[in-house]
């Protein structure tokens, strides 16, 4: 039996990772790969409720710092009780976003505090996806498809379009800097354009 992958979706606020990955979810399923969908944060119960306390309320609520122990307990939650368990079963995990987006999120838009981030990943999570697709786009068309959405999780959709502007920089660093993990995806057409590319690295 090939061992399962655990294989993430990155990229900036609204660039269409839920969307892919609940595609490649199906299109996995569809050749009969038994497929987890999760997400970050979140993805277990506990690491539920931390994902109400980081997303809602206003966008200087916590520092970078302070989110940065946020996400990386609810990671380490989602590790303990959804990916390792299910990795460990023979299922292939697909999260949209995981340590990347802290990388990003917290370790380069407020201060340089990657070695901050890259330390603590060290301590409590340890582990990286197979396969991580990054989806790269325009961060003005991004943010309208984003905000239109009133999911009411919008804190950092409020920082506004330089932030996202600074956020598709370090995604596109973290590409460069790791080609083997990472496949850059051109985010700016159709959906099923998109799909049938990420869908030719089943
Ligand atoms: P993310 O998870 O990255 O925030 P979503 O997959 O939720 O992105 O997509 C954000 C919005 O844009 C949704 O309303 C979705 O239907 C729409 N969308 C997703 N992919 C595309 C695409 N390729 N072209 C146009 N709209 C898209
Ligand atoms: P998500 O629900 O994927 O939002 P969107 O659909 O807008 O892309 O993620 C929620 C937000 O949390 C998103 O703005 C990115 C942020 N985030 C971090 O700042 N750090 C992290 O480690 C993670 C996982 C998410």
């Amino acid at each position: 039996m090939r061992r399962p992958r655990f294989i993430t979706f990155e990229g900036i606020d609204g660039s269409g990772k839920s969307t892919q990955s609940r595609r490649f979810a199906d299109h996995l399923r569809g050749q009969g790969q038994d497929v987890i969908l999760t997400r970050e944060p979140g993805g277990s119960p506990g690491a539920e409720e931390i994902r109400q306390l980081v997303l809602t309320g206003d966008p200087d609520r916590w520092s970078a710092e302070t989110e940065i122990l946020l996400f990386t307990a609810s990671r380490r939650d989602h590790l303990e009780k959804t990916i390792e368990p299910a990795l460990a079963s023979g299922q292939t995990v697909i999260s949209d976003r995981f340590a990347d987006s802290t990388r990003v999120y917290q370790g380069a838009t407020r201060g340089d505090l990657r070695n901050m981030v890259d330390q603590l990943h060290t301590l409590m999570i340890g582990r990286e996806p197979d396969l991580t697709f990054i989806i790269d786009m325009d961060p003005a068309t991004a943010l309208e498809r984003g905000l239109a959405r009133k999911s009411g999780e919008d804190r950092f959709e409020e920082f506004g379009l330089p932030f996202q502007e600074t956020l598709r920089h370090g995604f596109l660093a973290l590409a460069h800097a790791h080609p083997k993990r990472c496949v850059l995806i051109d985010g700016n057409r159709t959906a099923d354009q998109i799909a049938s590319e990420i869908a030719a690295h089943a």
